[in-house]
């Protein structure tokens, strides 16, 4: 055989094994050539990799969300990189591989608990607000929300639709987490614990209307929680997630494995708490097989005693300074009326990054 037809054919082997063992790898639907043909070209289910029968099914059914499932797998890819930006693993992804994240999700850790939860997270948010939005005859506005209105002000806009968005996720993000297997039982805990916290966070949100803004009228309308904010949450549950042990037991359907919390002396986990159960590696030196990039090369804080702090993220190594001019906007001054006219000043700035 050609040789770059047997690498082809090794490439979709391990990715095929990698859809098992760890994360979907129809998540490379928010990245790369797929993303961006999106808006332009018919959607075809056929050729998203690895999907299940299930999820197959749902995309051919419900095609017209389809492309808010991909926003929403790369809004919580964005947000993980936002989070994780000055950590070891910073939440890289792989563009030219279906295994966005290469090797180091497919482990049982922290880090695959969070990207479970802010991708399913993502998938119901993206969803909700693509619904409120009109954009597709499956879903609206939320109705059956609404009560009575409150002291100075009454419903009006669109109430987003949280449980329609969380059920789109539920149905298509956990589709193929029906194993019996720890692992399965999982992902699922986080993609439920993700979702919860917009299901949590809903808030009513008022617009004023009225002479100048003086909000004789005030109408309101069930909102989801920012993005960021959904992202600040995870984080938390992410440094407070729960260490768990498998447990094997015999059901009349064979082997089964649930996760059980490893420490009886700490509150058990609940629904919406993160879980894992496999140590991640400590990230400071490449490792192909764990799928760690190492932090040489990486910017560190100079002043920070934190996880971004040079000694922390260069894991001792120490680090290298250098000097880097950047231009910019100085000496402004505002002109009457009205504009702002400014100079180019260079500004001289010391770069630290790991050794
Ligand atoms: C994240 O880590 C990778 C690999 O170490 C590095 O190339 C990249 O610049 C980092 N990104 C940020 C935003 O620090
Ligand atoms: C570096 O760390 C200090 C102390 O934690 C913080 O105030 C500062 O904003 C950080 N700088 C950058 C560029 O992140």
């Amino acid at each position: 055989m050609e040789p770059h037809l047997l690498r082809l054919l090794f490439g979709l082997l391990l990715s095929g094994t990698r859809a098992l063992a760890g994360y979907p790898i129809w998540w490379s639907l928010a990245l790369g050539q797929q993303y961006t043909s999106l808006g332009s070209q018919p959607l075809l289910c056929g050729s998203i990799p690895g999907l299940v029968p299930k999820q197959l099914r749902f995309c051919r059914n419900y095609i017209e969300i389809m492309p808010s499932v991909a926003e929403g797998v790369k809004l919580g890819i964005q947000e993980c990189q936002h989070q994780f930006r000055g950590r070891r693993w910073n939440c890289t992804t792989i563009d030219d591989s279906l295994a966005i994240f290469g090797p180091v999700l497919d482990k049982a850790t922290r880090e695959s608990a969070f990207v479970h939860a802010i991708a399913s997270a993502g998938v119901a948010f993206a969803v909700t607000r693509s619904c409120a939005e009109g954009t597709s005859t499956l879903c609206g506005c939320d109705s059956h929300h609404k009560g009575p209105p409150g002291e100075g002000w009454k419903w009006g806009g669109c109430s987003e639709d949280a449980d329609f968005g969380v059920l789109v996720s539920r149905e298509f993000a956990d589709a193929r987490e029906n194993r019996p297997d720890a692992r399965s039982a999982m992902n699922k805990h986080n993609n439920e614990a993700g979702r919860t916290t917009i299901l949590d966070h809903m808030h009513l949100k008022c617009k004023c209307h009225g002479l100048s803004g003086s909000c004789e009228v005030k109408t309101c309308w069930w909102a989801q929680p920012d993005f960021r904010a959904v992202g600040d949450l995870l984080k938390d549950k992410y440094d407070s997630a729960s260490e768990m042990v498998v447990e094997k037991h015999r059901e009349s359907r064979g082997w089964v494995e649930t996760l059980r919390a490893k420490y009886a002396l700490f509150k058990p986990p609940t629904e919406r708490d993160l879980v894992y159960y496999e140590n991640s590696p400590n990230f400071c030196e490449p490792n192909a097989e764990t799928g760690s990039f190492g932090t040489r090369d990486r910017t560190c804080n100079i002043t920070s005693h934190g996880i971004d702090g040079c000694d922390l993220l260069c894991c001792g190594r120490g680090h290298n300074t250098r000097t880097e001019q950047r231009k910019e906007k100085c000496h402004c001054v505002f002109h009457w009326c009205c504009y702002v006219s400014c100079q180019e000043c260079i500004r001289i700035y010391d770069v630290h990054t790991c050794k």
